[in-house]
């Protein structure tokens, strides 16, 4: 198999030589950003599952690491979270130097005790994150269930000092379940959540925080998010959350966060109510995004997987497959009279910065300065699409302008769509071409876009981070062009640069 260097991201991250999948244990400790991750130690297919390690001060420079928790002859290391346990309730270090913490799902291998199982497992690090030892008491905690898992941890106040609360999910029954426990290693069930909203695959990758409304720490809200694959609005897998509140023990959502009853989004017919549940993500590639443990000055900062199970182990990519999106700092905003979650990028700096603005175009096609080579495109534009029926940009697009990926914003449906079929590279699986839209309001006329353009990537930040959208596409060499046009009656670029990163 040829190498695909045009793939590499750059300005996300990927292994060096071998395959990813989730996140895993985020957390920022000492002045260090670690990235953890599903991770084949020995191929660029899933399976060997460990968590690989990637350090960062900045969120956006990623240093590959050694494999931090292995797979072994008894269990796969599947999805998980990681805490700094300060006040070392687990014993696993010492008051000057308290450990942190993982707590992952434990796949058990045939022929083992726990054989057919998951359970959630305990590794520790008294080095800062560099190295694990696994716990020899493991599992800490079972259920007898083959579908126990990917347990985001964190503190919770509780009587006599704070204590620990666990979501994992009981995937195959579209269960979220809270457990609690005061030293990480006994825990006790605290109550479920669940079926609710989009239950048209397994729920997984479960995680949840409070955030301020509005900037207002005094009106806090919990948000839930639960990963399901597949049956996720855009196809296969995605992320969806609900708005809330919880107790340490118990969370409850909103009554507009839920709808009336949950919705099958494998059966087509279902798409319109699909539609209602509340979304990280409208595009096809952003799955088991959770957030950073510990993250300075309260941020809540999210990462997700770019891939979706449809045809993650298809990707066009060689010697390594998947990427992690860029880090999103997350907060809630009301919106129509409910808190929404809103998303913005974390970037590297601007260069070479070209601007256009209070330009009117009308039926045409504008070309843009191409992607400067090995870096990035950030495209910031402020739009008035005015009366015409489509405006938007073509991204990878051919010399003759033919092939293109195409995002574009209908103002009669209030639709913003993102189309990859006639982008680059769509051969590899029969799931792949596809084109995905969401709901999108203008604000006082105008329509806000921050689209990232990476070697295999678009991610679409519009109205500030209110609606994302992310897909992978493979352009061929050469597809490289990138315009903006109106359809069918005039629109106002008011606004409109574009920019490298890397
Ligand atoms: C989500 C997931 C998790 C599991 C992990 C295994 O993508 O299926 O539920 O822990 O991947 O790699």
């Amino acid at each position: 198999q040829a190498d695909t260097p045009h793939y590499r991201p750059a300005i996300h991250y990927t292994a060096r030589d071998t395959w990813l999948n989730d996140p895993n244990g985020l957390v920022y400790y000492g002045g260090t950003y670690h990235l953890y991750y599903q991770n084949n130690p020995h191929a660029n297919v899933w399976g060997n599952m460990s968590w690989g390690h990637a350090t960062s001060t900045d969120l956006v420079h990623w240093t590959e690491q050694p494999v931090a928790i292995a797979c072994d002859a008894t269990e796969d290391v599947y999805s998980g979270s990681i805490v700094a346990d300060q006040a070392n309730t687990s014993g696993f270090g010492t008051a000057a130097n308290p450990p942190l913490v993982a707590i992952y799902t434990s796949a058990f291998k045939d022929g083992t005790p726990h054989a057919g199982t998951q359970a959630q497992s305990l590794a520790y690090s008294n080095d800062a994150g560099m190295t694990w030892t696994k716990f020899s008491g493991n599992p800490v905690l079972t259920r007898a269930s083959a579908n126990f898992r990917d347990p985001k941890v964190f503190s919770y106040p509780g009587p006599d000092g704070p204590e620990w609360v666990m979501a994992a999910v009981e995937a195959g029954e579209q269960k979220v379940v809270f457990y609690r426990s005061a030293n990480l290693r006994e825990w006790a069930l605290a109550s479920e959540f669940g079926p609710a909203n989009a239950v048209g695959g397994e729920w997984e990758c479960p995680d949840l925080f409070p955030l301020p409304v509005d900037g207002d720490p005094v009106h806090a809200k919990w948000v839930l998010v639960v990963n399901l694959n597949p049956g996720a609005v855009a196809g296969g897998s995605g992320g969806q959350y609900f708005v809330g509140d919880f107790d340490g023990a118990t969370f409850t959502p909103d009554p507009s966060s839920l709808l009336e009853s949950p919705v099958d989004g494998t059966d087509p017919a279902n798409a319109a109510r699909l539609r209602e549940c509340r979304w990280l993500d409208w595009g096809r590639d952003y799955y088991a995004a959770v957030s950073f443990s510990n993250a300075p000055d309260n941020r809540r900062i999210m990462i997700g997987w770019l891939n979706n199970w449809d045809y993650a182990n298809s990707l066009p990519t060689f010697p390594w497959r998947s990427g992690m999106s860029l880090a999103r700092e997350v907060t809630l905003e009301m919106v129509d009279g409910r808190p929404c979650l809103v998303q913005k990028p974390v970037l590297p700096g601007r260069r070479n910065i070209q601007s256009i603005s209070g330009m009117d175009l009308c039926d045409r096609v504008l070309r843009l300065p191409d992607v400067v080579p090995g870096t990035a495109q950030l495209i910031e534009a402020e739009i008035l699409p005015g009366a015409a029926q489509k405006v938007g940009f073509r991204l990878w697009a051919d010399s003759d302008g033919g092939a293109a990926a195409v995002l574009a914003y209908d103002p009669t449906a209030g639709l913003l769509s993102l189309d990859r079929r006639n982008a680059g590279d769509t051969g590899f699986h029969p799931s792949f071409p596809s084109a995905e839209s969401s709901p999108l309001a203008l604000d006082g006329g105008v329509l806000t876009l921050r689209i990232v353009v990476d070697h295999c990537s678009v991610e679409v930040f519009a109205q500030g981070g209110k609606v994302v959208l992310t897909d992978l596409v493979f352009p061929y060499a050469g597809q490289s062009g990138t315009s903006v046009f109106a359809d069918g009656g005039p629109a106002t670029i008011r606004k409109l640069d574009v920019s490298a990163l890397s």
